[in-house]
Protein backbone atom coordinates (compact mmCIF):
# COMPACT_ATOMS: atom_id res chain seq x y z
CA UNK A 1 0.00 0.00 0.00
CA UNK A 2 3.04 2.22 0.82
CA UNK A 3 4.31 1.37 -2.44
CA UNK A 4 1.18 2.30 -4.15
CA UNK A 5 0.74 5.58 -2.42
CA UNK A 6 4.47 6.08 -2.98
CA UNK A 7 3.57 5.40 -6.98
CA UNK A 8 0.52 7.72 -6.88
CA UNK A 9 2.67 10.39 -5.76
CA UNK A 10 5.53 9.76 -8.17
CA UNK A 11 2.69 9.61 -11.45
CA UNK A 12 1.15 13.06 -10.29
CA UNK A 13 3.80 14.45 -11.14
CA UNK A 14 5.33 13.30 -13.86
CA UNK A 15 2.11 13.69 -15.32
CA UNK A 16 1.32 17.12 -14.45
CA UNK A 17 -1.19 16.41 -12.20
CA UNK A 18 0.50 17.80 -8.91
CA UNK A 19 3.75 20.19 -8.23
CA UNK A 20 5.30 20.34 -5.03
CA UNK A 21 4.66 24.71 -4.59
CA UNK A 22 8.31 26.73 -5.25
CA UNK A 23 9.84 23.42 -6.18
CA UNK A 24 12.78 25.11 -7.96
CA UNK A 25 13.89 26.66 -4.44
CA UNK A 26 13.28 22.97 -2.65
CA UNK A 27 9.20 23.38 -2.07
CA UNK A 28 7.23 25.29 0.45
CA UNK A 29 6.13 22.65 3.40
CA UNK A 30 2.59 20.76 2.53
CA UNK A 31 1.72 23.72 -0.07
CA UNK A 32 0.98 22.03 -3.70
CA UNK A 33 0.67 23.37 -7.03
CA UNK A 34 -1.73 21.63 -9.55
CA UNK A 35 -0.35 21.19 -12.92
CA UNK A 36 -1.60 21.26 -16.41
CA UNK A 37 -3.76 17.90 -16.14
CA UNK A 38 -4.50 18.14 -12.06
CA UNK A 39 -6.05 21.61 -12.83
CA UNK A 40 -9.07 20.30 -15.19
CA UNK A 41 -9.56 17.28 -12.99
CA UNK A 42 -9.78 19.40 -10.21
CA UNK A 43 -12.08 22.06 -12.30
CA UNK A 44 -14.24 19.01 -13.06
CA UNK A 45 -14.72 17.40 -9.48
CA UNK A 46 -15.59 21.40 -8.65
CA UNK A 47 -18.10 21.40 -11.93
CA UNK A 48 -19.46 17.62 -10.51
CA UNK A 49 -20.34 19.07 -6.97
CA UNK A 50 -21.36 22.11 -8.20
CA UNK A 51 -23.99 20.81 -10.76
CA UNK A 52 -25.35 18.27 -7.77
CA UNK A 53 -25.42 21.01 -5.25
CA UNK A 54 -26.30 24.14 -6.72
CA UNK A 55 -28.11 22.49 -10.09
CA UNK A 56 -29.67 20.18 -9.38
CA UNK A 57 -31.27 21.80 -6.06
CA UNK A 58 -33.56 24.57 -7.17
CA UNK A 59 -33.53 26.02 -3.30
CA UNK A 60 -29.74 25.80 -3.14
CA UNK A 61 -27.39 28.96 -4.73
CA UNK A 62 -23.92 29.41 -5.35
CA UNK A 63 -21.93 32.37 -3.87
CA UNK A 64 -18.27 33.59 -3.97
CA UNK A 65 -16.96 35.29 -0.79
CA UNK A 66 -14.06 36.98 -0.07
CA UNK A 67 -10.89 35.36 1.64
CA UNK A 68 -10.03 38.06 4.02
CA UNK A 69 -12.99 38.63 6.19
CA UNK A 70 -13.67 41.20 9.33
CA UNK A 71 -11.42 40.35 11.98
CA UNK A 72 -14.45 40.27 14.41
CA UNK A 73 -16.13 37.02 12.58
CA UNK A 74 -13.35 34.86 13.39
CA UNK A 75 -13.87 35.88 17.83
CA UNK A 76 -17.56 35.06 16.55
CA UNK A 77 -16.69 31.94 15.64
CA UNK A 78 -14.63 30.74 18.07
CA UNK A 79 -11.39 30.62 15.59
CA UNK A 80 -9.51 33.42 17.95
CA UNK A 81 -10.02 31.64 21.06
CA UNK A 82 -10.04 27.98 19.97
CA UNK A 83 -8.02 26.67 16.64
CA UNK A 84 -4.81 26.30 18.22
CA UNK A 85 -1.69 23.85 17.88
CA UNK A 86 1.04 23.40 20.62
CA UNK A 87 4.12 25.37 20.38
CA UNK A 88 7.45 25.42 22.91
CA UNK A 89 10.10 27.91 23.64
CA UNK A 90 13.65 27.39 23.97
CA UNK A 91 15.06 29.76 27.15
CA UNK A 92 18.38 30.34 26.28
CA UNK A 93 17.80 31.34 22.43
CA UNK A 94 14.15 32.70 23.21
CA UNK A 95 13.44 30.96 19.81
CA UNK A 96 9.88 29.04 19.76
CA UNK A 97 9.07 26.16 17.73
CA UNK A 98 6.15 23.85 17.32
CA UNK A 99 6.51 20.86 19.79
CA UNK A 100 4.95 18.36 17.10
CA UNK A 101 7.88 19.45 14.50
CA UNK A 102 10.53 19.07 16.98
CA UNK A 103 9.33 16.01 17.67
CA UNK A 104 8.96 15.01 13.66
CA UNK A 105 12.92 16.05 12.80
CA UNK A 106 13.71 13.60 16.09
CA UNK A 107 11.75 10.57 14.24
CA UNK A 108 13.66 11.96 10.83
CA UNK A 109 16.66 11.35 12.65
CA UNK A 110 16.50 8.00 13.74
CA UNK A 111 15.15 6.76 10.55
CA UNK A 112 18.09 7.95 9.49
CA UNK A 113 20.15 6.57 11.97
CA UNK A 114 18.59 3.29 11.63
CA UNK A 115 16.82 2.99 14.64
CA UNK A 116 13.24 2.64 13.09
CA UNK A 117 11.54 1.02 16.16
CA UNK A 118 13.11 4.62 18.31
CA UNK A 119 11.18 6.17 15.41
CA UNK A 120 8.02 4.02 15.42
CA UNK A 121 7.96 4.42 19.31
CA UNK A 122 7.99 8.08 19.11
CA UNK A 123 5.97 8.88 16.11
CA UNK A 124 2.91 6.53 18.08
CA UNK A 125 3.61 8.45 21.01
CA UNK A 126 3.37 11.99 19.64
CA UNK A 127 0.01 10.96 17.59
CA UNK A 128 -1.45 10.10 20.92
CA UNK A 129 -0.33 13.36 22.60
CA UNK A 130 -1.41 15.46 19.89
CA UNK A 131 -5.03 13.38 19.67
CA UNK A 132 -5.70 13.81 23.42
CA UNK A 133 -4.40 17.23 23.04
CA UNK A 134 -1.95 16.58 26.02
CA UNK A 135 0.50 19.41 25.94
CA UNK A 136 2.57 17.89 29.35
CA UNK A 137 2.82 14.64 27.57
CA UNK A 138 4.04 16.65 24.14
CA UNK A 139 6.84 18.18 26.45
CA UNK A 140 7.74 15.11 28.12
CA UNK A 141 8.47 13.33 24.58
CA UNK A 142 10.75 16.44 24.05
CA UNK A 143 12.82 15.97 27.28
CA UNK A 144 12.65 12.14 27.19
CA UNK A 145 13.80 12.02 23.89
CA UNK A 146 16.97 15.03 24.99
CA UNK A 147 15.53 17.01 21.38
CA UNK A 148 18.18 20.20 21.81
CA UNK A 149 17.27 23.56 20.59
CA UNK A 150 18.48 23.78 16.92
CA UNK A 151 20.00 27.20 17.69
CA UNK A 152 21.49 27.47 21.13
CA UNK A 153 22.07 23.81 21.37
CA UNK A 154 20.92 23.53 25.08
CA UNK A 155 17.78 21.37 26.17
CA UNK A 156 16.06 24.26 28.45
CA UNK A 157 12.24 24.12 27.78
CA UNK A 158 9.50 26.00 28.91
CA UNK A 159 5.88 24.22 28.77
CA UNK A 160 4.05 23.66 25.66
CA UNK A 161 1.12 26.16 25.03
CA UNK A 162 -1.34 26.35 22.23
CA UNK A 163 -1.04 28.84 19.22
CA UNK A 164 -3.39 29.87 17.13
CA UNK A 165 -3.60 27.83 13.81
CA UNK A 166 -4.98 31.15 11.38
CA UNK A 167 -2.27 32.64 9.27
CA UNK A 168 -3.12 36.49 9.97
CA UNK A 169 -1.73 39.44 7.77
CA UNK A 170 -2.08 42.91 8.36
CA UNK A 171 -4.41 44.95 6.08
CA UNK A 172 -3.93 48.98 5.74
CA UNK A 173 -0.72 50.76 4.46
CA UNK A 174 1.10 51.92 7.99
CA UNK A 175 2.49 48.77 10.25
CA UNK A 176 1.60 50.38 12.93
CA UNK A 177 -2.49 50.97 11.96
CA UNK A 178 -2.98 48.35 9.65
CA UNK A 179 -5.66 45.97 11.29
CA UNK A 180 -5.03 42.27 11.87
CA UNK A 181 -6.55 39.92 9.36
CA UNK A 182 -6.64 36.22 8.84
CA UNK A 183 -6.50 34.24 5.70
CA UNK A 184 -9.85 32.26 6.54
CA UNK A 185 -9.30 28.83 8.12
CA UNK A 186 -12.99 27.60 6.34
CA UNK A 187 -15.32 28.86 3.84
CA UNK A 188 -18.25 28.56 5.93
CA UNK A 189 -17.90 31.77 7.77
CA UNK A 190 -17.98 33.40 4.26
CA UNK A 191 -21.71 31.98 3.80
CA UNK A 192 -23.03 32.70 7.73
CA UNK A 193 -21.86 36.57 7.32
CA UNK A 194 -24.02 36.25 4.17
CA UNK A 195 -27.11 34.56 5.11
CA UNK A 196 -29.43 37.45 5.05
CA UNK A 197 -27.96 38.89 2.05
CA UNK A 198 -28.76 35.48 0.35
CA UNK A 199 -31.91 35.07 1.85
CA UNK A 200 -33.02 38.45 1.15
CA UNK A 201 -32.49 39.22 -2.50
CA UNK A 202 -32.80 35.56 -3.38
CA UNK A 203 -36.58 35.46 -1.53
CA UNK A 204 -34.94 32.47 -0.52
CA UNK A 205 -37.30 30.11 1.13
CA UNK A 206 -36.58 27.72 4.38
CA UNK A 207 -35.14 25.24 4.06
CA UNK A 208 -32.95 26.63 1.48
CA UNK A 209 -28.79 26.18 0.94
CA UNK A 210 -25.90 28.35 0.16
CA UNK A 211 -23.47 26.50 -1.23
CA UNK A 212 -19.41 27.74 -1.58
CA UNK A 213 -16.02 26.32 -3.61
CA UNK A 214 -13.09 28.21 -2.63
CA UNK A 215 -9.51 28.51 -0.62
CA UNK A 216 -9.03 27.80 3.28
CA UNK A 217 -5.64 27.96 5.01
CA UNK A 218 -4.45 26.51 8.81
CA UNK A 219 -0.96 26.64 10.51
CA UNK A 220 -1.41 22.69 10.21
CA UNK A 221 0.43 20.85 12.97
CA UNK A 222 0.61 17.70 11.25
CA UNK A 223 1.74 18.31 7.59
CA UNK A 224 1.85 15.29 5.79
CA UNK A 225 0.50 12.67 3.38
CA UNK A 226 1.27 15.36 0.31
CA UNK A 227 -2.33 16.84 -0.15
CA UNK A 228 -4.21 14.89 2.21
CA UNK A 229 -3.01 17.67 5.03
CA UNK A 230 -2.50 21.13 3.55
CA UNK A 231 -1.59 24.48 4.46
CA UNK A 232 -3.54 26.38 1.26
CA UNK A 233 -6.20 24.10 0.45
CA UNK A 234 -9.70 24.15 -0.99
CA UNK A 235 -13.26 23.62 0.56
CA UNK A 236 -16.49 22.91 -1.36
CA UNK A 237 -18.94 23.68 1.65
CA UNK A 238 -23.12 24.32 1.78
CA UNK A 239 -24.83 25.13 4.99
CA UNK A 240 -28.55 24.28 4.83
CA UNK A 241 -30.84 26.43 6.87
CA UNK A 242 -33.75 24.62 8.51
CA UNK A 243 -36.41 25.38 10.61
CA UNK A 244 -35.13 24.53 14.37
CA UNK A 245 -36.38 21.15 15.42
CA UNK A 246 -35.89 19.51 11.71
CA UNK A 247 -32.39 19.34 11.77
CA UNK A 248 -32.11 15.72 12.26
CA UNK A 249 -34.20 15.08 9.44
CA UNK A 250 -32.15 17.09 7.36
CA UNK A 251 -29.07 16.23 8.59
CA UNK A 252 -30.47 11.78 7.53
CA UNK A 253 -30.98 13.54 4.54
CA UNK A 254 -27.75 14.97 3.87
CA UNK A 255 -25.92 12.46 5.24
CA UNK A 256 -27.20 10.05 2.50
CA UNK A 257 -27.53 12.38 -0.36
CA UNK A 258 -23.40 13.59 0.44
CA UNK A 259 -22.65 9.54 0.02
CA UNK A 260 -24.66 8.66 -2.83
CA UNK A 261 -22.67 11.52 -4.55
CA UNK A 262 -18.61 9.77 -3.42
CA UNK A 263 -20.66 6.59 -4.80
CA UNK A 264 -22.07 8.01 -8.16
CA UNK A 265 -18.55 8.08 -9.26
CA UNK A 266 -18.94 4.11 -9.87
CA UNK A 267 -16.13 3.91 -6.73
CA UNK A 268 -16.41 0.62 -4.69
CA UNK A 269 -18.88 1.08 -1.96
CA UNK A 270 -16.62 -0.65 0.43
CA UNK A 271 -14.10 2.01 0.63
CA UNK A 272 -16.65 4.10 2.13
CA UNK A 273 -18.13 3.99 5.33
CA UNK A 274 -19.20 6.74 8.05
CA UNK A 275 -17.52 7.53 11.65
CA UNK A 276 -19.99 9.22 13.24
CA UNK A 277 -18.57 11.65 16.20
CA UNK A 278 -18.96 10.99 19.46
CA UNK A 279 -17.04 13.60 21.09
CA UNK A 280 -18.93 16.66 19.11
CA UNK A 281 -17.92 20.24 18.88
CA UNK A 282 -19.17 22.64 21.06
CA UNK A 283 -21.17 24.15 18.19
CA UNK A 284 -22.56 20.90 16.90
CA UNK A 285 -25.72 18.28 17.72
CA UNK A 286 -24.58 15.97 15.65
CA UNK A 287 -21.69 15.10 13.32
CA UNK A 288 -20.42 12.45 10.89
CA UNK A 289 -17.49 11.64 8.20
CA UNK A 290 -17.75 10.26 5.38
CA UNK A 291 -14.38 8.08 5.21
CA UNK A 292 -12.60 6.46 2.17
CA UNK A 293 -10.09 3.84 2.09
CA UNK A 294 -6.98 5.52 1.30
CA UNK A 295 -3.74 3.15 1.08
CA UNK A 296 -2.77 4.42 4.54
CA UNK A 297 -6.54 3.46 6.67
CA UNK A 298 -9.98 5.17 6.27
CA UNK A 299 -9.39 9.01 6.50
CA UNK A 300 -12.28 11.64 6.57
CA UNK A 301 -12.79 12.93 3.10
CA UNK A 302 -16.19 14.70 4.18
CA UNK A 303 -17.99 16.18 6.89
CA UNK A 304 -21.28 16.52 7.78
CA UNK A 305 -21.92 18.25 11.07
CA UNK A 306 -25.79 19.77 12.64
CA UNK A 307 -24.73 22.79 13.82
CA UNK A 308 -27.86 24.56 15.35
CA UNK A 309 -27.84 28.27 15.57
CA UNK A 310 -24.82 28.23 17.01
CA UNK A 311 -23.06 30.35 14.24
CA UNK A 312 -25.63 32.69 13.08
CA UNK A 313 -26.35 33.21 17.00
CA UNK A 314 -22.81 34.47 17.18
CA UNK A 315 -22.75 36.57 14.63
CA UNK A 316 -26.04 38.68 15.84
CA UNK A 317 -24.41 38.55 18.95
CA UNK A 318 -21.28 40.02 17.80
CA UNK A 319 -22.67 42.08 15.13
CA UNK A 320 -25.81 43.67 16.38
CA UNK A 321 -27.72 42.73 13.49
CA UNK A 322 -30.80 40.72 13.60
CA UNK A 323 -30.10 37.35 11.21
CA UNK A 324 -33.64 36.21 12.17
CA UNK A 325 -36.13 34.64 9.64
CA UNK A 326 -39.48 35.12 9.25
CA UNK A 327 -41.18 32.49 8.93
CA UNK A 328 -44.84 32.49 6.98
CA UNK A 329 -45.58 28.94 7.24
CA UNK A 330 -48.71 28.19 9.58
CA UNK A 331 -48.56 26.46 12.88
CA UNK A 332 -50.93 23.64 14.06
CA UNK A 333 -53.07 26.73 15.70
CA UNK A 334 -53.11 28.04 12.36
CA UNK A 335 -50.77 30.85 12.99
CA UNK A 336 -47.32 31.66 11.16
CA UNK A 337 -44.23 30.48 12.80
CA UNK A 338 -42.92 33.44 13.19
CA UNK A 339 -39.17 34.53 13.98
CA UNK A 340 -36.53 32.59 14.49
CA UNK A 341 -32.18 32.17 13.89
CA UNK A 342 -32.45 29.02 11.40
CA UNK A 343 -30.60 25.64 12.37
CA UNK A 344 -27.96 24.85 10.15
CA UNK A 345 -26.51 21.72 8.50
CA UNK A 346 -23.57 21.89 6.67
CA UNK A 347 -22.05 19.51 4.61
CA UNK A 348 -18.04 20.00 3.96
CA UNK A 349 -15.18 18.59 1.36
CA UNK A 350 -11.66 19.36 1.09
CA UNK A 351 -11.89 19.27 -2.41
CA UNK A 352 -7.82 18.67 -2.72
CA UNK A 353 -9.29 14.79 -0.32
CA UNK A 354 -11.67 14.67 -3.21
CA UNK A 355 -8.35 15.08 -5.96
CA UNK A 356 -6.39 12.70 -4.22
CA UNK A 357 -9.17 10.01 -3.38
CA UNK A 358 -9.84 9.75 -7.09
CA UNK A 359 -6.27 9.64 -8.13
CA UNK A 360 -5.98 6.44 -6.28
CA UNK A 361 -9.09 4.74 -6.83
CA UNK A 362 -8.23 5.59 -10.72
CA UNK A 363 -4.75 4.54 -10.93
CA UNK A 364 -3.85 1.28 -12.29
CA UNK A 365 -0.98 -0.66 -13.15
CA UNK A 366 -2.29 -3.65 -15.63
CA UNK A 367 0.05 -6.06 -16.95
CA UNK A 368 -0.54 -6.85 -20.71
CA UNK A 369 1.70 -9.61 -20.58
CA UNK A 370 0.85 -12.22 -23.83
CA UNK A 371 2.83 -15.28 -23.82
CA UNK A 372 6.64 -14.67 -23.31
CA UNK A 373 6.15 -10.97 -24.76
CA UNK A 374 6.18 -8.70 -21.49
CA UNK A 375 4.29 -5.68 -21.53
CA UNK A 376 2.21 -3.52 -19.01
CA UNK A 377 0.62 0.18 -18.88
CA UNK A 378 -0.57 2.48 -16.36
CA UNK A 379 -3.78 3.80 -16.65
CA UNK A 380 -6.21 6.75 -14.72
CA UNK A 381 -9.45 4.88 -15.26
CA UNK A 382 -11.25 8.14 -14.57
CA UNK A 383 -15.04 8.94 -14.23
CA UNK A 384 -14.85 10.02 -18.40
CA UNK A 385 -16.64 13.17 -16.62
CA UNK A 386 -13.66 13.97 -14.51
CA UNK A 387 -11.01 12.98 -17.00
CA UNK A 388 -8.56 15.78 -17.82
CA UNK A 389 -8.97 15.17 -21.55
CA UNK A 390 -11.57 13.87 -23.14
CA UNK A 391 -10.08 13.02 -26.17
CA UNK A 392 -6.60 12.83 -28.06
CA UNK A 393 -6.29 13.04 -31.93
CA UNK A 394 -3.45 11.40 -33.62
CA UNK A 395 -2.73 11.49 -37.25
CA UNK A 396 -1.67 8.13 -38.49
CA UNK A 397 1.38 9.62 -40.04
CA UNK A 398 2.89 12.74 -40.24
CA UNK A 399 2.39 13.07 -43.86
CA UNK A 400 -0.78 12.47 -46.57
CA UNK A 401 -2.33 15.41 -45.20
CA UNK A 402 -3.37 13.21 -42.06
CA UNK A 403 -2.31 16.12 -39.48
CA UNK A 404 -3.92 18.23 -41.80
CA UNK A 405 -7.39 16.05 -41.29
CA UNK A 406 -6.42 15.27 -37.46
CA UNK A 407 -6.22 18.59 -37.08
CA UNK A 408 -9.62 19.98 -38.80
CA UNK A 409 -11.23 17.39 -36.31
CA UNK A 410 -9.80 18.89 -33.44
CA UNK A 411 -11.01 22.02 -34.58
CA UNK A 412 -14.24 20.81 -35.00
CA UNK A 413 -14.83 19.42 -31.30
CA UNK A 414 -12.63 21.84 -28.98
CA UNK A 415 -15.56 24.06 -28.50
CA UNK A 416 -17.44 21.01 -26.31
CA UNK A 417 -14.47 19.15 -25.44
CA UNK A 418 -10.78 19.10 -23.92
CA UNK A 419 -8.87 17.77 -26.56
CA UNK A 420 -5.43 17.41 -27.26
CA UNK A 421 -3.78 16.59 -30.86
CA UNK A 422 -0.27 14.26 -30.56
CA UNK A 423 1.27 13.34 -33.64
CA UNK A 424 4.81 12.27 -32.28
CA UNK A 425 5.96 8.89 -31.62
CA UNK A 426 4.50 5.83 -32.46
CA UNK A 427 0.22 5.20 -31.99
CA UNK A 428 1.22 2.42 -29.33
CA UNK A 429 3.62 4.59 -27.08
CA UNK A 430 0.99 7.86 -27.88
CA UNK A 431 -2.37 5.32 -26.21
CA UNK A 432 -0.21 5.10 -22.81
CA UNK A 433 0.83 8.63 -22.95
CA UNK A 434 -3.18 9.26 -22.76
CA UNK A 435 -3.98 6.22 -20.57
CA UNK A 436 -1.57 7.70 -17.70
CA UNK A 437 -3.81 10.67 -17.68
CA UNK A 438 -7.01 8.93 -18.11
CA UNK A 439 -8.03 10.30 -21.39
CA UNK A 440 -11.30 7.52 -22.17
CA UNK A 441 -10.67 8.03 -26.22
CA UNK A 442 -8.30 8.22 -28.24
CA UNK A 443 -9.00 8.91 -32.22
CA UNK A 444 -6.96 8.12 -34.78
CA UNK A 445 -7.14 9.88 -38.51
CA UNK A 446 -5.15 7.30 -40.81
CA UNK A 447 -5.30 6.83 -45.21
CA UNK A 448 -9.67 5.53 -44.93
CA UNK A 449 -10.11 8.38 -42.89
CA UNK A 450 -9.35 10.77 -46.26
CA UNK A 451 -11.37 8.46 -48.16
CA UNK A 452 -14.80 7.89 -46.32
CA UNK A 453 -14.28 10.57 -43.19
CA UNK A 454 -14.02 7.77 -40.48
CA UNK A 455 -12.11 7.23 -38.05
CA UNK A 456 -10.82 5.13 -35.37
CA UNK A 457 -11.86 5.38 -31.93
CA UNK A 458 -9.72 3.38 -28.81
CA UNK A 459 -11.54 2.86 -25.83
CA UNK A 460 -8.79 3.52 -22.66
CA UNK A 461 -10.48 0.91 -20.58
CA UNK A 462 -10.78 -2.07 -22.57
CA UNK A 463 -8.41 -0.69 -25.33
CA UNK A 464 -11.12 -2.03 -28.24
CA UNK A 465 -11.32 0.17 -31.18
CA UNK A 466 -14.30 0.64 -33.45
CA UNK A 467 -14.54 2.72 -36.62
CA UNK A 468 -16.76 5.65 -36.37
CA UNK A 469 -18.29 8.09 -39.00
CA UNK A 470 -16.09 12.47 -38.18
CA UNK A 471 -19.64 13.57 -38.02
CA UNK A 472 -20.72 11.48 -35.05
CA UNK A 473 -17.80 12.44 -32.87
CA UNK A 474 -19.19 14.77 -30.98
CA UNK A 475 -22.14 13.48 -29.77
CA UNK A 476 -20.53 10.29 -29.27
CA UNK A 477 -18.16 12.18 -26.92
CA UNK A 478 -20.30 14.25 -25.28
CA UNK A 479 -22.94 10.87 -24.39
CA UNK A 480 -19.84 9.32 -23.12
CA UNK A 481 -18.81 12.07 -20.69
CA UNK A 482 -21.63 13.27 -19.67
CA UNK A 483 -22.31 13.85 -16.00
N1 LIG B 1 -16.65 24.17 7.98
C1 LIG B 1 -16.35 22.91 8.59
C2 LIG B 1 -14.96 22.52 8.45
O1 LIG B 1 -14.11 23.26 7.99
P1 LIG B 1 -13.34 20.52 8.83
O2 LIG B 1 -13.64 19.08 9.24
O3 LIG B 1 -12.34 21.28 9.62
O4 LIG B 1 -14.74 21.23 8.85
C3 LIG B 1 -13.79 20.02 6.33
O5 LIG B 1 -12.93 20.52 7.31
C4 LIG B 1 -13.02 19.26 5.28
O6 LIG B 1 -11.97 20.06 4.76
C5 LIG B 1 -12.34 18.01 5.78
O7 LIG B 1 -13.20 16.90 5.74
C6 LIG B 1 -11.19 17.84 4.82
O8 LIG B 1 -11.61 17.14 3.65
C7 LIG B 1 -10.85 19.26 4.43
N2 LIG B 1 -9.66 19.74 5.13
C8 LIG B 1 -9.58 20.24 6.38
N3 LIG B 1 -8.32 20.60 6.68
C9 LIG B 1 -7.57 20.33 5.58
C10 LIG B 1 -6.20 20.49 5.25
N4 LIG B 1 -5.34 21.01 6.10
N5 LIG B 1 -5.77 20.09 4.03
C11 LIG B 1 -6.66 19.56 3.14
N6 LIG B 1 -7.96 19.41 3.40
C12 LIG B 1 -8.42 19.78 4.59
Amino acid sequence: NDELFKNVISHAKEYGFVFQSSEIYDGLSAVYDYGQNGAELKNNIKAYWWKSMVQMHENIVGIDAAIFMHPTTWKASGHVDGFSDPMIDNKDSKKRYRADQLLEDKIARYEKDGKTDKAAKLQTAMDEALKGENLTALRDLIVEHEIACPVSGTKNWTDVRQFNLMFSTQMGAVADDADLVYLRPETAQGIFVNYLNVQKTGRMKIPFGIAQIGKAFRNEVIARQFIMRMREFEQMEMQFFVRPGTEMEWYAYWKEARLKWHKALGTDSKKYRFHDHTKLAHYANAAVDIEFEFPFGFKEVEGIHSRTDFDLSQHQKFSGKKLQYFDNDLNEDGKPVGNYIPYVIETSIGLDRMFLLTMINAYEEEDLSEGDKTDSRVVLKLHPCLAPVKAAIFPLTKKDGLPEKAKEIMDSLKLDHNVIYEEKDAIGKRYRRQDAIGTPFCITVDHQTLEDNTVTIRHRDTMQQERVAVDKLDQMIASLVSW
